[in-house]
């Protein structure tokens, strides 16, 4: 079956656009950070405030003074839970409403050990994730698309024997309900696999204000792709609030060998994972009257839609309304049909699991 959503540009949407960019849906936590303390972050421009409201326990501490001047400001301060097995914040939200809660972890060496812990994260009495480093200098984030049916949540950490438990940030973003095809209300809960900007050309993370749901969205490219890359305006794009913000619809991703097709594959943490995945095309090349791009998307060989043909400066969504599962790696070809005369391109991707 063919799934693909055509996004038209509503006088409401650039409404919404236009409310979005203050940071009235925000909520952004600097862990650690003393009490009645906030602060403007000068990248960003994100208001970060305290977190000594939320929460009764843990110690607030400090990265090491060489990774405080490489991060921003809101890793600076952590809160570490030396005591208890599961310590937890509870922040107020709006019943019935969807947000995006993101999860921020920088490990900086702060307790001087140089032992990088693992510990969970809770959302109520749910596993989230397991946390877990690469590197006491690299930040981990963890994101889950979040409706509850209470007035707050519950975000714990949990200890489990593997090290201190800690947490850097916490941000909450409010959505509006049309941003995945299903309700999350329904499912309760939406993890964060990928969030990619495929034909990035300045490998630079966008989120708020380029975004102004403040959504990460991360660079990715690999040595068998080049990219196209154009300058939109928000009105060329017909984008709607649901969808990636110009910036990153404005490059795309295109095989350097033309006639080969465009892959993409990733890793799920289990077979069970319930996938999904949201595909954004947008045609920023004028293609002259003799040039086609037309191709079939496959999903481990399977056909899920085709053949697929760009708009110029408009976005669309390709997407199946049932989630992916059964699967350890999933991958993506972007196959050039038999009349195309220019090779497949993609401009963001981003998929979920439940
Ligand atoms: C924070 O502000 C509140 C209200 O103004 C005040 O009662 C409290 O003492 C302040 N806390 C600290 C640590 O300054
Ligand atoms: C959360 O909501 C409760 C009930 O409305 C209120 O008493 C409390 O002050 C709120 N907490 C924060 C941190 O805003
Ligand atoms: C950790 O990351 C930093 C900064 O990217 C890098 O300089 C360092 O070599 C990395 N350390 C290890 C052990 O990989
Ligand atoms: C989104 O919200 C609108 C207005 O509150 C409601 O009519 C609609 O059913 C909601 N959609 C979903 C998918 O929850
Ligand atoms: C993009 O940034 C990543 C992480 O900082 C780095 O590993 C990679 O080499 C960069 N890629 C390019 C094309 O600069
Ligand atoms: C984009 O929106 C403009 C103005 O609303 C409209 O004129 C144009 O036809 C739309 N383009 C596409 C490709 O839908
Ligand atoms: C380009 O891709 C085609 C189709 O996969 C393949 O036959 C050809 O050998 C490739 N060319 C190069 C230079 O890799
Ligand atoms: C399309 O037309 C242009 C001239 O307008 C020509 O140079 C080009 O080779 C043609 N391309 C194809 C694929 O036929
Ligand atoms: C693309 O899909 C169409 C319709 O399903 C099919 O006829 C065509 O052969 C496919 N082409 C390629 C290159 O996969």
């Amino acid at each position: 079956m063919l799934h693909s959503l055509f996004l038209l540009l509503g006088a409401l949407s650039l409404l919404t656009l236009v409310i979005g960019q203050d940071q009235s849906g925000f909520i952004s936590i600097d862990c650690g950070l003393p009490e009645n303390f906030s602060y403007t972050e000068k990248n960003t421009g994100i208001n970060y405030i305290s977190d000594a409201n939320f929460i009764d326990s843990g110690v607030s501490k400090t990265l090491s003074p060489e990774d405080r001047i490489t991060h921003q400001q809101q890793f600076s301060y952590l809160r570490s839970f030396p005591n208890g097995v599961r310590n937890c914040y509870k922040i107020n939200m709006t019943s019935g409403v969807d947000y995006l809660i993101r999860a921020s972890f920088l490990y900086g060496n702060y307790d001087g050990l140089n032992k990088l812990p693992q510990f969970e994260l809770h959302v109520g009495p749910n596993v989230w994730e397991t946390v877990k480093f690469t590197n006491s200098s690299i930040s981990v984030n963890y994101e889950i698309i979040y409706s509850s049916s209470q007035d707050h949540i519950h975000l714990c950490l949990a200890n489990t024997g593997t090290g201190t438990p800690f947490i850097s940030v916490i941000e909450l973003r409010t959505l509006p309900n049309d941003t995945y095809s299903i309700s999350i209300q329904s499912v309760g809960s939406l993890a964060r696999v990928l969030r990619l900007d495929l034909g990035s050309i300045t490998n630079l993370t966008y989120r708020y204000k380029d975004d102004p749901y403040d959504r990460l969205w991360e660079p990715y490219s690999n040595k068998e792709w080049t990219q196209l890359s154009t300058s939109l305006n928000t009105d060329d794009l017909n984008n709607t609030v649901s969808m990636p913000p110009v910036i990153v619809m404005s490059t795309a991703a295109t095989p350097r060998n033309s006639s080969a097709s465009l892959d993409f594959k990733w890793d799920a943490n289990t077979i069970t994972d319930r996938i999904y995945f949201y595909l954004h095309f947008n045609e920023i090349q004028k293609l002259k009257a003799n040039e086609t791009r037309s191709f079939n998307i496959t999903l481990n060989g399977k056909p899920i839609d085709g053949p697929f043909v760009p708009k110029y400066r408009s976005t669309q969504t390709s997407y199946t309304p049932s989630p992916h599962s059964g699967f350890k790696t999933y991958r993506l070809s972007f196959l050039r049909t038999e009349f195309s005369t220019l090779p497949p391109i993609i401009n963001a991707l981003r998929n979920s699991k439940r």
